[in-house]
Parts: structure tokens; sequence; C-alpha cells
């Protein structure tokens, strides 16, 4: 059985696959599904620095991509910041699509780790409107 801890070694070795010569910031995502499995993610730079994707979009596509689409929680691990950073707004958008308020986000640097949820970090989504009839 997958717990937090489990997905945290995901992520952290998701981050050592990081492609980020432009940053130098690794990042790495694990996407836990309602079935148990886990997809991980990384993120990938370009010279054309906006093509960029980000570690939590590269777990949800791939997972996505396997034909998984209900999800449990995600763990995100940055190996180069003390604090943890959490995941941009693109990819709350992204992870609205497939997850409800109620879904447990957890990021950490070497030092803070912060757990929340997707409605505490994207209030007001309109798809969550959408799809309770409000
Ligand atoms: N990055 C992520 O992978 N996820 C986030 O939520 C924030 C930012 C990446 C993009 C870029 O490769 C590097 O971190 C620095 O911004």
């Amino acid at each position: 059985m997958t717990d937090m801890s489990d997905l945290f070694d995901a992520a952290r070795r998701a981050a050592e696959c990081s492609y980020s010569p432009y940053s130098h910031f690794r990042v790495g995502a694990a996407l836990l599904c309602k079935d148990g499995t886990v997809f991980t993610g990384t993120n990938v730079e370009n010279r054309s620095y906006g093509l960029t994707n980000c570690a939590e979009r590269s777990a949800i596509f791939t997972a996505i991509s396997a034909g998984k689409k209900e999800f449990q929680a995600i763990a995100i691990f940055t190996p180069d910041s003390e604090q943890a950073v959490a995941p941009c707004g693109a990819c709350r958008q992204v992870l609205s699509e497939f997850a409800r308020e109620d879904f447990p986000v957890v990021f950490a640097g070497k030092k803070e780790k912060v757990e929340t949820t997707l409605g505490e970090l994207y209030p007001f989504d309109s798809l969550q409107n959408l799809k309770e009839g409000t």
C-alpha cells in the first residue's frame, strides 16, 4: 500500500530525472491513482523557456496517457530549495480538471513540508462550480 511517505520517495526519485539546465531547479511529482498505482513526473525545460513543462503536469499527463483518470493525492518535492514550493497556477488549473476541492496536495523542500488541499490552493474554481451545478 502506498502511503504519503512512499509517495514522497517517488517524487524524490522523479526529481533526480529533472531536465533543468536553465533554472537548475529540480522538481519531482508523484500522483497516486485511486487504484493505488503511482505516476511520476519531473520538470522538462527548453531553451525556448516558455515551453517548459512542470513536474506536476508531467505526472498528470503521464497518468492520463496510461488510462488513469481518478486520483487520490499528489506529492511534490523540490530538492533545491529549503522551503516548500507550491504548484504553479497552470498546474493547479490542470489538476482541477481531475481532482476536487478536498484533494490532498503535499509539497516539500529540504526543510519544510506543507500539507494542503486543491481547494485551498485553487479556490472559486469554475469547473468545481460547474460540476456542482451552482
Ligand atoms: N516548476 C515545476 O516543475 N513545478 C512548479 O509548480 C513550479 C515550477 C519548474 C519549472 C521550471 O523548470 C523550474 O521549476 C523553475 O521555475
